[in-house]
This record gives C-alpha cells, structure tokens and sequence, in this order.
C-alpha cells in the first residue's frame, strides 16, 4: 500500500491481514528468537495462528487502539513494530517491537520505533509511551534508552517464562521530552 523508507534498503509498510502467509514464513526464521521476550500470544506455530494476530491488529485498529507495521528488508519482512496500547482518551500508548536475528544490528527497530512515536506524540497528540521489557532484555532496554526514554519502574517477578518469573521494566517518554533521535 505505502512505505515509509527506513534507509539501508528498509521499510515501514502496515502489517494486514493479506500478509498472512509472509508472517508466517517469518516468525518461522524469528519464533524461537523472540519467544523469551514477547507476550506468548504473539508467538504463533502456523498460517491459522499468523493470521489470527493480523486479525486481532486489524480489529484493535479500527478501533482506534492497537496498530501494527512490519519492516521489510531487500523485499524481505523482517520484523516489525507496534502499538502494543493505544488509548486516545488516556492519552497513552505502549510501543513494541520485533526482528528476526539477521536483521539485528542496523538502527531499524529505532528508527521504526521513532516514526511511531512521531505520529503518536506529536500527530495524534497523546501524553505519553511507555515501553515494557523483561528487565534482563538488555537489547531491547538499549533501544528504549536511544529513543531516549526514562526507567520509570520495575514490576517485580512480573513476567513468567519456561517456570521461572522475571522482573519486567516500564520506561517511558512524555510528549514534552520527546525529540526523534534520527533528526
Ligand atoms: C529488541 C530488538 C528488536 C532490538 O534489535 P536491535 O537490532 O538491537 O535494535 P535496532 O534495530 O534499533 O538496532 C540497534 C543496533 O544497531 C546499531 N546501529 C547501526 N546503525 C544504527 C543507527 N543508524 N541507529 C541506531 N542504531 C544503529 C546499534 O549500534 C545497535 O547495535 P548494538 O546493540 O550492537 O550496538 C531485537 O533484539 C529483538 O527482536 N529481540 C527479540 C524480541 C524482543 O526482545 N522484542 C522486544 C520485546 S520488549
């Protein structure tokens, strides 16, 4: 539909329900990857699964609430970003993200991240995100660090993973402090 360039041959392109089959093919190159770090619904097993996220999205959209892009490299979809909340009439909304391995290393979450923090903060004039990792996810911690958000607080043993219970962080960034790191 439209791409939003990301540089180093990347996009930012809605992520719907027509790309099921390409989500799929994905998260098989990204699932055991992201499975530690990501809520478990997220981590689907088939197209049926795929698709069921993508649906999920959609109706959170045309809600107004959550949204979801993917990134493509070199025509590939890599990962993606989210809103994971998205709450107009609180004026707050929570951010996430996702790569497969290969595409690590190359600023793309960050920038993604900082075009929906553009348009939430500025565009949309929200308050506030927030973004919630497990305290121990230190790769993603560095990207709510670069986009220049503040640890607000530690929910303790919030997060069960594979029997065992992890502290999850909340960072944040107030439409007041915000400033897009990529300009
Ligand atoms: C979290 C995750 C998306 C972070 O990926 P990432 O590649 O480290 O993040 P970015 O895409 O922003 O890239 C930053 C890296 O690119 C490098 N980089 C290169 N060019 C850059 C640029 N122009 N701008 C910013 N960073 C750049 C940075 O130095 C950094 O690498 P380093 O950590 O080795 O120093 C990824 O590790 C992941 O998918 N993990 C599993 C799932 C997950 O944890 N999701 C988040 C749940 S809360």
């Amino acid at each position: 539909m439209f791409a939003l360039p990301l540089g180093n041959d990347a996009s930012l392109r809605p992520l719907e329900v027509w790309h099921a089959e390409e989500f799929a093919a994905h998260l098989d190159r990204a699932r055991e990857h992201i499975r530690p770090w990501v809520g478990p619904g997220f981590v689907t097993d088939d197209l049926d699964g795929a698709r069921a996220t993508l649906r999920r999205y959609a109706e959170r959209q045309a809600a107004d609430g959550a949204r979801l892009y993917g990134i493509w490299l070199g025509g590939t979809l890599v990962g993606g970003v989210m809103f994971t909340e998205f709450d107009a009439r609180m004026g707050y909304c929570e951010v996430g993200c996702w790569l497969e391995p290969g595409a690590e290393g190359h600023g793309l979450v960050t920038r993604a991240c900082a075009v929906l923090l553009d348009w939430a903060l500025g565009t949309r004039g929200l308050h506030r995100a927030e973004w919630h990792c497990r305290a121990d996810n230190d790769r993603s911690a560095a990207v709510a660090r670069r986009l220049g958000m503040t640890l607000e607080g530690v929910r303790r043993e919030f997060w069960p993973y594979d029997g065992a219970r992890y502290d999850k962080q909340i960072w944040g960034v107030l439409a007041s402090e915000w400033t897009n790191p990529g300009r």
